[in-house]
């Protein structure tokens, strides 16, 4: 494993992400978090917020589309409902990943089917090369090149998850 970002590193980064947010968004914002592979990032950026001031609800969508390949099925799914009740709530929409952009746009447009309030997107990494989908991205942790991670909450075939960095595995 080659550890592309240390736990520190991303530590760091996610204080002053949080930071970022708390100066551009309303504070009554609710963080909807897309499982499963933004739940590390979710809850340090949660923690992070607090440290900066603010204090999200938090919310989780679940969507599938990669299975246990390393390249999106090209579908993606709900496979777990969106939050009912978020009437014309603020949200910030944070995802692990934005790859071909697919997942973050479906998820972004489901959210708006519910006529929500004003949306902004957050993800840890962001692969701009490989963007298929025209997607905005309002908060990126760290922009990569064409390479497959894991840890921090991502994974490959569901392993790795657990692992306190972002690594490509050799
Ligand atoms: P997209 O729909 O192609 O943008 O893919 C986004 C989703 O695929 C992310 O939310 C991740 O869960 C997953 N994904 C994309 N790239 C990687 C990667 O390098 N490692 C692990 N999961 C990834
Ligand atoms: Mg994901």
């Amino acid at each position: 494993m080659r550890v592309l970002f240390s736990a520190a590193e991303i530590a760091a980064r996610v204080d002053a992400l949080a930071a970022e947010i708390v100066r551009k968004l309303p504070a009554d914002f609710v963080m909807v978090g897309v499982l499963k592979g933004a739940w590390v990032f979710v809850a340090d950026l949660a923690r992070a917020l607090d440290r900066a001031g603010n204090r999200p609800e938090i919310e989780f969508m679940r969507l599938a589309s990669y299975g246990l390949a390393k390249e999106s099925s090209g579908s993606v799914q709900l496979v777990g409902d969106i939050p009912a009740g978020l009437g014309r709530r603020p949200i910030l929409l944070v995802d692990d990943i934005v790859d071909t952009g697919r997942s973050i746009a479906y998820a972004a447009a489901r959210l708006r089917e519910r006529g929500i309030g004003d949306l902004w997107t957050c993800a840890l990494l962001d692969k701009p090369q490989r963007r298929e989908v025209k997607v905005a991205i309002d908060f990126v942790g760290f922009t990569v090149g064409d390479v497959f991670v894991v840890g921090y909450g991502t994974d490959y075939a569901e392993k790795y998850r657990h692992l306190p960095y972002i690594g490509v595995v050799e």
